[in-house]
């Protein structure tokens, strides 16, 4: 996306939070390649019958099955315990199941976050602050941030727990693949997502992230076992490690006084190990101009608020490449 549409996308969010007063998301530029927005038109293939399939599972499914928001497309049932009804229908019409985004071994996918290891108590807030409207994204038109909205406004209590409790007892690993470069792959943006467009064509990385999937096929598919790379700017992995741990030289608290050692999570606070970054990237900017703005929050206010864009690209960069 250039220069000129990403300021009026600014200036459309200026009067949008003028006539709402509600959250100050217009100072910000929102970086397009994480608060990524699907070009309009665009029409899904449609289905033709044709069974799918993917390495490693026996299982097939067609184009309509793998778009089912109330029935997941489980390719690798043994890769997981036995899903809450929820996680993997939802309940009709208004809670999507909430395997079909976080998939059903909760890695997650860029446009939405993992859930794998959160601990519940701070995923049952989370869905509390969706639902009270204290917690929104900084870009109106994400489909994904919107629908999760939906579900929370909707899903009960009951399941909400039982949700929490399944994603928080599944391991995070290994999902996303940090690679310093200064030239990256040529992107456009589909599925709520960058992918890689022509064969082997390079640009500048410049001051961005970008996430892609390891094998466009299969993330096409959600595959559960075909995660992401992450090209991140050359050096910018130190200085997220120095940010991070010294909070650049006591500018601000270290992360793992409140996040845990090795950012692994500590009590309700979550873990940062190895999550997408574009997903981390959006929570700083929302946390900062205040889109995100749950009572916890406020723990994180003194943090982001002397964080330039380019401190929270190289965080992101450095919190993503701490492996698991
Ligand atoms: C349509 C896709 C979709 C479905 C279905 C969905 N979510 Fe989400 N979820 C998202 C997105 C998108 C985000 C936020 C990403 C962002 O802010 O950039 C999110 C965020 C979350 C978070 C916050 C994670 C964090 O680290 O703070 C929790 C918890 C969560 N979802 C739980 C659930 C539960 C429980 C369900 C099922 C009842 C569910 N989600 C269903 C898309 C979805
Ligand atoms: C004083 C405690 C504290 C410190 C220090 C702190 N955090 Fe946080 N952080 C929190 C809490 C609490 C939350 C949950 C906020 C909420 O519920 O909205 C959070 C949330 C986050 C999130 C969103 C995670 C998610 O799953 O959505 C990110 C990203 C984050 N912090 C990054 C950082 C970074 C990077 C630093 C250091 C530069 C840092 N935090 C320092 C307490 C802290």
């Amino acid at each position: 996306m250039n220069k000129g549409v990403v300021g009026a996308i600014g200036l459309l969010l200026l009067g949008l939070t003028g006539m709402a007063g509600s959250f100050t998301a217009a100072a910000d530029e929102l970086p397009a390649w994480a608060f990524v927005v699907n070009p309009p038109g665009g029409k899904p293939p449609a289905d033709d019958g044709t069974l799918h399939h993917v390495p490693g599972s026996d299982r097939a499914f067609t184009l309509s099955q793998l778009r089912d928001l109330f029935n997941v497309p489980d390719w690798h049932r043994d890769d997981h315990p036995p899903m809450p009804d929820v996680v993997a229908h939802g309940r009709r019409p208004d809670v999507y199941a909430c395997a079909f985004c976080h998939l059903p071994n909760g890695l997650g996918r860029p446009e939405n976050a993992s859930l794998a290891g959160l601990p519940a108590e701070y995923m049952v807030k989370q869905v509390e602050d969706f639902r009270s409207g204290a917690r929104r994204s900084s870009e109106p038109r994400s489909v994904p941030v919107n629908f999760m909205i939906h579900s929370a406004q909707h899903v009960s209590d009951a399941d909400v727990r039982a949700a929490a409790d399944y994603f928080s007892k599944l391991a995070s690993r290994q999902w996303i693949r940090v690679v310093e470069s200064a030239e990256v792959p040529k992107t456009h943006v589909a599925g709520w997502m960058l992918m890689p467009s022509e064969h082997g064509a390079m640009e500048p990385i410049g001051h961005r992230i970008v996430e892609i999937p390891e094998d466009v096929e299969r993330t096409e598919l959600r595959d559960s076992q075909s995660g992401f790379i992450a090209y991140v700017p050359p050096g910018s992995i130190d200085r997220g490690r120095i940010l991070v741990t010294t909070g650049d030289g006591g500018r601000f608290a270290a992360c793992g006084t409140c996040h845990g050692a090795g950012l692994e999570g500590l009590g309700p606070v979550p873990g940062l190990a190895g999550r997408s970054p574009s997903y981390i990237v959006r929570q700083l900017f929302d946390l900062r101009n205040g889109a995100r703005n749950g009572t916890w929050s406020a723990l994180m206010k003194p943090v982001v608020s002397g964080l330039s864009d380019d401190d929270i690209i190289a965080i992101a960069a450095y919190t993503a490449s701490l492996g698991r």
